[in-house]
């Protein structure tokens, strides 16, 4: 069966769980893996984060979209570049994203994003069951998650599908220019007069990576 969850509080299952946070935060796992980082872990707390500093980590993460006091790196994923990130770990902390990721009791973890999707689905669509779990923004709907989860339902190609898969996938199907939805997203305006237009963008890339970042130990690697 697939499921689709356009907010994170409510999934109970302990089966493989797709977790999606277009704007920003699965979109920078898939960006910091790719350009080398060793690992990225997802933490809630900016407290925590600091604590779990080392000489070959970056302290990265937003709060209000912007960069933390203090912290090495924010959530823009063009930040990420292969130069900075190579052969470091990253520390994550973000509003929305790593949250999701911390409430989630599932066998398998994946971080998914528009950037990574055929991968991600290639790597779990043979699994019984697959969660597809929206992270959204601050305990409401977000339209691009929401988005990404039609987009996974239809390149699964499966037909036991909940009632919000295929809701899901019928917004994907009528959508014609993913960057273009996007934008109609109300983070996405936050983001654009935030300064991030070019965020926006990058994130509305489609298959940019070849990677599937799997939580292991609580980190992120790529497979
Ligand atoms: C989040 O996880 O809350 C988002 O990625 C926020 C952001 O756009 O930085």
């Amino acid at each position: 069966m697939v499921k689709t969850f356009i907010l994170p509080e409510n999934v109970e299952t302990d089966n493989v769980c797709l977790v999606i946070d277009v704007l920003r935060a699965t979109s920078t796992i898939a960006t910091a893996l790719s350009n080398g980082a060793l690992f990225v872990k997802p933490v809630e707390k900016v407290e925590e984060a600091l604590s779990l500093q080392r000489k070959d980590t970056l302290l990265c993460g937003e709060r209000g979209g912007l960069k933390i006091e203090g912290f090495d790196l924010g959530n823009s994923p063009l930040e990420y570049k292969k130069e900075i990130v190579e052969g470091k770990g990253i520390i994550l902390t973000t509003t929305n994203g790593t949250k999701a990721v911390k409430l989630l009791k599932c066998s398998k973890i994946i971080a998914v994003s528009f950037l990574n999707v055929s991968s991600v689905v290639n790597f779990v669509k043979e699994s019984e069951e697959i969660n597809i779990v929206c992270s959204g923004t601050e305990g409401k709907f977000s339209l691009e998650d929401f988005l990404l989860a039609g987009m996974i339902v239809k390149l699964l190609g499966r037909e036991d599908l909940d009632d919000a898969s295929k809701v899901a996938m019928r917004y994907y199907e009528n959508v014609k220019d993913v960057e273009a939805e996007l934008r109609r997203s109300s983070h996405a305006q936050k983001l654009i007069n935030l300064g991030f237009e070019k965020d926006v963008i990058f994130c509305s890339q489609i298959d940019l990576f070849d990677i599937v970042p799997i939580l292991e130990n609580g980190v992120f690697i790529s497979k």
